[in-house]
C-alpha cells in the first residue's frame, strides 16, 4: 500500500481528542503508539516477504522516499555522509539510499522483526554495508551520535500515538535527535499526523526550519490543505 497519507489508508494517522490541542497531549492514545503492534505487523510482512518476497508497506509512498533524495540530492549531501533512517521498518527506504549511492547508512528499530525484515530484504538486493541494529530512540543504548542527516517518516508519529505518556516521550525524542545529530546537520521528517506549525513547536528547541517540502495538498468541502507535512530542520 502506497498511500501518501500514511499508507492502509491512513493507519498511522491520529485521532484528535476534543479534549484539546494534539501539543497539550490530545492524540487519542492508541496500540499503534505501542511495540507490540509494530512486532505484531512486521512479524506478519517478514512472513509475507519470505513466501511471496513481498516487502510491504512504504509509508506515505514512493514519491515521498523521491522527495527526501531529490533534496539530499539538490543540497549535495555527501554520498559519504553518515545518514541514520530512525525507525527504519522495513528498510525499504535504505535501499533507496544505498541505490542512490550512499555508503554510510544506519537503520534502526524497536522492533526486532523489523530489524529482521529489513535485514533480509537487504540481503536479497545484496546490500551488506548497511547497518542495522534493533534499537528504541527513546530510550538508546549504543554509542549512536555524529549523524549528518537523520530522516523520519512515519516514526514520530506512532510515537505521539503511545498510550503511556506520549507528552514525554515526545520530549525524549527531541533530546534523543539532539544526541545523535551532528552541529548544523539535518532532520528531515515527514508526518500526516502533525502540521508544519505544529512540527515547528514541536522542534523548536534546539531545531531551526531549514527548508519545507511539496507535499501533495487535498481539496475538501471549500477548504484546501496538506495531508502530509514534510519538513527539514538544521540542528542549531
Ligand atoms: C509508520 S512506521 C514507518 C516505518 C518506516 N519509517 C517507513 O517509512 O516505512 C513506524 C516505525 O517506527 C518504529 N518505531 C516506533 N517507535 C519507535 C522507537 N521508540 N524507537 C525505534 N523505532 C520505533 C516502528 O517499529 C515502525 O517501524
Amino acid at each position: 500500500m502506497n498511500a501518501e497519507a500514511g499508507g492502509s489508508g491512513g493507519v498511522v494517522a491520529a485521532g484528535r481528542s476534543a479534549a484539546g490541542s494534539p501539543t497539550a497531549g490530545g492524540f487519542v492514545p492508541s496500540a499503534l503508539g505501542t511495540r507490540a503492534h509494530w512486532d505484531a505487523v512486521y512479524d506478519r510482512e517478514l512472513q509475507t516477504f519470505r513466501e511471496y518476497g513481498d516487502t510491504g508497506e512504504i509509508w506515505f509512498g514512493e514519491e515521498s522516499m523521491k522527495r527526501l533524495i531529490r533534496w539530499m540530492q539538490k543540497h549535495k549531501i555527501p554520498l559519504d555522509a553518515s545518514v541514520l533512517d530512525i525507525g527504519t521498518g522495513n528498510g525499504v527506504f535504505l535501499v533507496e539510499l544505498a541505490k542512490f549511492g550512499f555508503s554510510n547508512i544506519t537503520g534502526i528499530d524497536y522492533s526486532a522483526s523489523a530489524i529482521q525484515l529489513s535485514g533480509s530484504i537487504l540481503e536479497k538486493e545484496g546490500l551488506s554495508n548497511i547497518n542495522l541494529k534493533v534499537e528504541d530512540f527513546l530510550n538508546l543504548s549504543s554509542k549512536l551520535s555524529g549523524f549528518h542527516v537523520c530522516i523520519d517518516k512515519g516514526t514520530f508519529d506512532a510515537i505521539s500515538l503511545n498510550p503511556d505518556n506520549a507528552v514525554e516521550k515526545r520530549k525524549q525524542y527531541v533530546r534523543s535527535l539532539s544526541r545523535v545529530l551532528e552541529a548544523k546537520g539535518f532532520f528531515l521528517i515527514t508526518s500526516c499526523n502533525w502540521t508544519k506549525e505544529e512540527l515547528l513547536d514541536e522542534f523548536s528547541e534546539g531545531f531551526e526550519l531549514f527548508e519545507e517540502l511539496p507535499t501533495p495538498k487535498f481539496s475538501f468541502g471549500g477548504r484546501s490543505g496538506n495531508s502530509v507535512a514534510a519538513l527539514v530542520f538544521q540542528k542549531s
